[in-house]
Formats: structure tokens, C-alpha cells, sequence
């Protein structure tokens, strides 16, 4: 039988995968693990592995950073020579990064099957390169799985035939319950010297946020509020370090009291932090995610989600990056006015092996 390629690329595809990966190779399926390398740092990649029990990529294209279409293109050319060697029975690939697109235009040209996790998503917001991938692979992909019934009503709505289309939850939630067991013994708290349940959690890196200096200050003037309040922890991904850097906002960062800044953290701590946290503050997609599955509130500092299962159901509410909402909103949470929250359906760990039940039935 010819091999199911596996496709990840970047941070936020390890979860995605992991749980699947292990469940066709219990299925004893021929698989090949394919890393594109979009993401290369250790602390964004090497460390997932390990903590998600993921064995090193049978293939690995190095692709490394670059503009959009350098980045996209240089995944094309190397994916393409795998895909006519490896002639593969399905190629997977997962959530919205540059990676997800590559692979499913190379694998599709070749008529070969594409598979793609956390199809059906839209923030109806085409500035974002990743609103651009997901509709993109949505279109050329021919299993669509999708995590919340309102993906399921975008691609109907863009005439996707329904025979593609398949309900099977959210995989990311697979990996969070897999791993809050090992999480509990994380000692990141007492390394970064924060109090647990006292303390807000930061992430940031969407390009609408970290990349022009007046928004990004904006964002660094409510941050400075919030820290006469409580302790605020920044894994700070790369790109918003460059930024802080070049826009000569890192020292004065550094200089806010109870501000812990620190590197990107594996899973099992990032895990640990979101549980213990009081509050999250994001523009991540995954986030707003497992928030809503941990019951944390949750703030996203963008216009808009594609994921809005998490505000109608959950916990997170949209807030944009104004300082003055930022401030108004982080108020609003820890004076606690609270509101009904319950975890979306199929968001129950099991997602991973309802797909699989679909691909094996597919490929056999
Ligand atoms: C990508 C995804 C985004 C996802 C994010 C999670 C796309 C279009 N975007 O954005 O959806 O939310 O990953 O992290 O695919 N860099 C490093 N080391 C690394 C990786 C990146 O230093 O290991 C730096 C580089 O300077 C690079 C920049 O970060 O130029 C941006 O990386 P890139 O993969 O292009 O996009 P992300 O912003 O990470």
C-alpha cells in the first residue's frame, strides 16, 4: 500500500497532527511524517516533538523563514519530488499556515487525495494570509474535516459538496487531554516566579499586531495597565521580539514591573500557564480553543475570529488591539462578570480517531 503522508509545518500544526499520527500508525497504516520546516527554532518545534511524543520527521524539507511566496514555493518544489517518489495514497495537512497550502496545491495537481484537519474555518478577513490558505485548501482539498458545525455551513455556503465533508471535532482538544495529566508537573510557575491563578498570559505575533510601531506601543500602554494589577506572562514569539527590537519598545517592555518576558514555551508548560492563568490575552487561533476547553477567559486582540464557536459557546471574547478596550475589557473579566460557557460538541478527545475511521475507510 502506498504511504498516507503526514504534512506539518509550524507551531501550531504539532497538535493537530500528533494525536492522528499516532492513531493511523496504531492502525498499523503506512505512514510517512513530513516536516516542511516553516517553523525551525527548537522552542518552536524540536520541543513538541519530544513533549508530544512524535517520532523525528521521516522527511524533512528545511525550508526555513521567508516572504510569503519564497516560504510557499520552496515547500512547492521540495514537496513535489516527495509526492512523485513517495507516490502517496492521501496526503493530510492541517489548520492555515503557508505550509497547509503548499502541500495540498502540490498533492492536488497530482491527483492525489488531499485530507485537510480544521477545514471550514473563515474570519471573512482577507487580509490575513491565513484566511487566503484556508480557503484555498478548502477548495483543491477532497476531505474536508471540519471541528464546529459553523465550518460545516461556510464550505456548504461556498457549494463544497457534502459528500466531502465530514463533522469530526476539534483534534487540538485530543492533545490537551491527552497531556493535562504530564502538564500538572510542570515547575514553570515556580521558574518564572509567578503566583498560580494570579497572573494573565500573553501571546502575540499577528502581523496586525507586532507590525507597525503605533498599534504594537498601543498594545504595550495597556499592558503597562494591567501590570499594576497583576503579573502578566509573555512567551514571546520571535517575530514580536524582532518587532519590540526594531521598534525600540523592548527595554521599556522589559522595565514594567510584575512583565515576565520569556522564550516561546514547549507544550506541557504553555499548557501548565493557560490552566493556572486568570486570564489569557491572544491573537492566536489555537488559544481561543483551548481556553474555551479549559474554561480560562480569554481576550483575543484581533477584529475578528474564525473561530466564533468560542465566543457563542465559550469563553472568548473579541476585542480588537485599541488601548483603551484592552484596558476596559481586561477590567470586565477580573471584576468578574462572569456568563454561561459550555465546551462545544465533539470537542471530546476522541476526534483523532474518528478521523481515522474516515481515512482508513477512504484509502482501503
Ligand atoms: C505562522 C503562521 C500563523 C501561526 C504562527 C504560529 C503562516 C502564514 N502563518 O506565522 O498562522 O499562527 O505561525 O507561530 O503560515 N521565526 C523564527 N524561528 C522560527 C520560526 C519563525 O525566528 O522557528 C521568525 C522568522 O523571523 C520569521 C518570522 O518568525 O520570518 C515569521 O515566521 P513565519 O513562519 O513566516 O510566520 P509566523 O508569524 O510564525
Amino acid at each position: 500500500m502506498n504511504p498516507i503522508i503526514v504534512v506539518v509545518g509550524a507551531r501550531p500544526n504539532f497538535m493537530k497532527m500528533a494525536p492522528l499520527y499516532q492513531d493511523l500508525k496504531k492502525r498499523k497504516l503506512p505512514v510517512l511524517f513530513l516536516h516542511t520546516g516553516q517553523h525551525y527554532d527548537k522552542n518552536m518545534s524540536k520541543v513538541f516533538f519530544d513533549e508530544l511524543e512524535m517520532p523525528e520527521p521521516d522527511i524533512y524539507l528545511g525550508v526555513g523563514s521567508g516572504s510569503h511566496a519564497e516560504q510557499t514555493a520552496k515547500i512547492m518544489i521540495d514537496f513535489e519530488k516527495v509526492c512523485v517518489k513517495e507516490k502517496p495514497s492521501m496526503v493530510i495537512v492541517a489548520g492555515d499556515v503557508n505550509s497547509t497550502i503548499a502541500c495540498a496545491l502540490v498533492a492536488s495537481k497530482l491527483w492525489i487525495p488531499v485530507a485537510h484537519v480544521e477545514a471550514g474555518l473563515r474570519s471573512f478577513d482577507r487580509q490575513m494570509p491565513e484566511e487566503i490558505n484556508r480557503i484555498l485548501t478548502d477548495q483543491i482539498s477532497d476531505l474536508l474535516l471540519t471541528p464546529s458545525v459553523d465550518a460545516n455551513e461556510n464550505l456548504a455556503k461556498e457549494g463544497i459538496p457534502d459528500e466531502k465533508v465530514k463533522f469530526v471535532g476539534n483534534i487540538m482538544i485530543d492533545t490537551l487531554l491527552n497531556n493535562a495529566g504530564k502538564a500538572k508537573k510542570s515547575v514553570i510557575h515556580k521558574k518564572l516566579k509567578v503566583e498560580k491563578g494570579n497572573y494573565a498570559l500573553l501571546t502575540l505575533h499577528r502581523p496586525s499586531n507586532v507590525d507597525e510601531k503605533e498599534v504594537l506601543s498601543g498594545i504595550v500602554n495597556a499592558l503597562e495597565y494591567i501590570c499594576k494589577d497583576i503579573s502578566i506572562v509573555f512567551p514571546a514569539h520571535p517575530r514580536t521580539t524582532n518587532k519590540l527590537k526594531e521598534f525600540g519598545l523592548y527595554d521599556r517592555i522589559t522595565k514594567i514591573s510584575n512583565f515576565v518576558l520569556t522564550e516561546p514555551k514547549g507544550y506541557l508548560d504553555f499548557l501548565a500557564l493557560m490552566k493556572e492563568a486568570k486570564i489569557v490575552l491572544t491573537d492566536s487561533g489555537g488559544l481561543q480553543e483551548e481556553t474555551t476547553a479549559l474554561g480560562i477567559p480569554c481576550l483575543t486582540l484581533r477584529e475578528n475570529t474564525e473561530r466564533p464557536i468560542t465566543v457563542e459557546q465559550g469563553t472568548n471574547t473579541i476585542i480588537g488591539n485599541r488601548e483603551e478596550n484592552i484596558k476596559i475589557e481586561y477590567r470586565k473579566v477580573i471584576d468578574n462578570k462572569s456568563r454561561e460557557q459550555k465546551i462545544p460538541d465533539l470537542w471530546d478527545g476522541n476526534t483523532a480517531k474518528r478521523i481515522g475511521d474516515i481515512v482508513e475507510a477512504k484509502i482501503a
